[in-house]
């Protein structure tokens, strides 16, 4: 100890000696970095290059700030942002959740949230109507037949809320609900899981993950005892007992540190299908990354015990491929994330993704691309590339990066739609703005493409489209940033263009001829951080189609024309089931849920600037209207 500041006084002096004054408070600074760096200096350090940054699409310190310390801290240990946080030591950890955390905690359920002892969970029969996972079907159309949704187009347009139910704790409500049954399973971004009744909202069970669920919980063996599948942001996959919420097992599907589940899983045959994706492209936004060496996957996982049947990736294993100006090692190939759920196709044996861009070179044949996979062995049968040389990351954003892609992934699933003359058409809905129609019996060929938004990073369709057999529903994001933006980005507030930026388009299924096309109505009133762009999932029932907005904007479009059935603004306060204080904010990520005369909307994803919130709303008709 006194050699060492021996040392330091000697340095300092050297230092004096030479007139170098700012010099020497440089050295003192590193000197004494083992004493306790402030949380502003942590925050610097390692928040601020993304948080500070609308580029990445991370939410801003404001939002942060929303949370408790204790929330920002499981995020950084085992959440979300665990991967950027693990060179950070744990006191250092915690004075940054403490100066950027101002909220409170989510207390534990309160009593009265609880279910009555004459509500039973999963009480219905199984073969109720139900929804779920991505979708009704592993075809994922996100179309919900008359029978099952118990609503015809005629009785939208009185849809009234019956409960609201509130995400403790969160500012972001972007998780997928799944219900079966009469009970409903939905995630969320503080890792809580919820089993609700469906009818109520009441609650029958919370378990706690270790990551962020976004991805729509599904079932499996519900005919014995219901297992419930679903993945965190983190890279775990869980299998609860549904009735109870007790562990069955859970799983890491991919080594990686920086693995990312946002897709939903898809179940077939005792087999869940679960596709990887990774924080690595946003994590090249550090200089001193050393990017990228993720490599996107499925994993075909059973269901009976978390083992792994089969694994498919996606590029080959990275090899150095050069030091960049920082210094650091560059890897490729890279990237191919698979963002979506996969589309199950029995008759052909087939299981199709969509990929994401390679995140640095060489570019490979997979990103960008629909891939056929064999349904029993995860071998590729084929691929449709319909972008190549797509590399990017977030250094391009900044300009800290060459030979740039313009990160058009296949984030939405692929829709394997059988029309009315029998014939399928696979369907997919590219970030670029444009619509393809393929031929699943011929190797994904290209059937049509149709272009119905301008694209974009954040751009074209975004998370899902769907379609009732002879018409594809397709929404586009494509927000419009105001001029003079100087790349700010404050939650609530981002200076988007209130009247430009989404739309809503009908195709026809065998020829991607443009059937309607539904302009969204400017933000009313125009207010700061509003677009009326469309980038939450599509989901479609006989005659209406339900499209979600930034603007909190709920809709109901006529399936025949486009016309608006019904219209719910959701950026607002709630009186909640459960007592939680919630908000209705931008609606992004899923779309609504339709099951036995109930739309199920999550309002609140603060992506790119839009405004947050943490709600379940649960929409229902009202018996004694006309
Ligand atoms: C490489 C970019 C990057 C860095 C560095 C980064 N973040 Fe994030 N962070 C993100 C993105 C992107 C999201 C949004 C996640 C989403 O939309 O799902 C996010 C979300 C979050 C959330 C909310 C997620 C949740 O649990 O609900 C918290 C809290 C957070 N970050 C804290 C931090 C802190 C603290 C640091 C510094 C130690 C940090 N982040 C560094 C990119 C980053």
């Amino acid at each position: 100890m006194y050699s060492k500041r021996k040392r330091m006084n000697t340095l300092l002096r050297q230092t004096l000696h030479t007139g170098a004054l700012i010099l020497a408070g440089t050295l003192i600074a590193s000197c004494t970095r083992t004493a306790q760096p402030s949380g502003e200096q942590v925050y610097t350090q390692y928040c601020a290059a993304c948080h500070d940054q609308p580029a990445t699409r991370a939410p801003p310190r404001e939002a942060l700030a929303q949370l408790s310390p204790q929330r920002i801290l499981r995020t950084l240990d085992f959440g979300t942002m665990m991967a950027v946080a693990y060179p950070i030591r744990r006191g250092d950890r915690e004075v940054l959740a403490q100066y950027l955390g101002k909220g409170q905690d989510a207390s534990a359920i309160a009593p009265a949230a609880l279910c009555s002892a004459d509500r039973n969970i999963l009480a219905g029969a199984s073969s109720a109507p139900a929804w779920k996972g991505w979708s009704p079907t592993t075809a994922n159309t996100a179309f919900q037949p008359r029978e099952a949704s118990g609503l015809s187009a005629d009785q939208v347009g009185n849809l009234r809320l019956k409960w609201a139910f509130g995400y403790a704790g969160d500012f972001i409500a972007f998780a997928a609900p799944t219900v079966s049954r009469g009970t409903l399973f939905v995630g969320s971004a503080g890792g809580a899981v919820h089993a609700l009744d469906a009818q109520t909202g009441c609650t029958y069970w919370t378990y706690q993950a270790k990551g962020p669920v976004r991805t729509p919980p599904t079932l499996a063996g519900e005919d014995e005892n219901p297992v419930l599948l679903f993945t965190d942001q983190v890279g775990g996959v869980y299998a609860l007992e549904a009735r109870t919420g007790r562990e069955v097992w859970t799983m890491r599907v991919e080594e990686h540190e920086a693995t990312r589940l946002s897709g939903a899983i898809t179940v077939h045959e005792g087999i869940a299908f679960v596709p990887a994706a990774s924080w690595e492209e946003s994590r090249a936004v550090d200089p001193k990354y050393p990017c990228c060496t993720f490599r996107g996957s499925v994993s075909a996982v059973r269901i009976s015990d978390g083992s792994v049947a089969w694994k498919t990736w996606l590029v080959d294993p990275p090899q150095k491929t050069g030091v960049s100006p920082a210094g650091t090692d560059l890897f490729g190939p890279s990237g191919v994330g698979v963002w979506s759920a996969p589309t199950v196709d029995a008759k052909r044996g087939l299981l199709y993704i969509g990929t994401g861009d390679n995140y640095t070179h060489p570019a490979t044949p997979t990103s960008d691309a629909i891939v056929a996979l064999d349904l029993q062995s995860g071998a590729i049968r084929w691929i449709r590339q319909t972008t190549a040389d797509d590399v990017f990351n977030a250094m391009c954003a900044r300009g800290g990066a060459s030979n740039c892609g313009p990160d058009h992934d296949f984030a939405a699933p692929a829709m394997l739609v059988q029309t009315p003359s029998g014939r399928d058409v696979l369907i997919a809905g590219q970030k670029s703005g444009v619509v393809y129609g393929l031929d699943p019996d011929d190797e994904g060929r290209i059937l049509w493409e149709t272009r119905i938004g301008v694209g974009g990073t954040s751009g074209g369709v975004q998370w899902g489209m769907a379609s009732d057999g002879s018409k594809v529903y397709a929404s586009v994001a494509d927000p419009v940033r105001t001029a003079g933006d100087q790349g700010s980005l404050t939650v609530g507030n981002a200076p988007f263009d209130p009247a430009k930026g989404g739309g809503l388009t009908a195709l026809d299924v065998l020829t991607g001829n443009t059937l309607w096309h539904a302009v969204p109505a400017p933000c009313a009133p125009p207010r700061d951080g509003c677009s009326p762009a469309q980038p939450a999932a599509v989901s479609v029932i006989a005659g209406a189609v339900f499209s979600g907005s930034m603007d909190g904007h709920i809709r109901a479009f006529s399936a025949d024309d486009g016309r608006v059935l019904w219209d719910f603004d959701t950026q607002r306060s709630f009186t909640t089931v459960n007592g939680v204080t919630a908000q209705g904010g931008s609606i992004d990520g899923p779309g609504a849920v339709v099951v036995n005369g109930m739309v199920y909307v999550n309002s609140g994803y603060p992506r790119l600037g839009g405004a947050p919130g943490n709600v379940l709303l649960a929409f229902g008709i009202d018996s004694n209207l006309p």
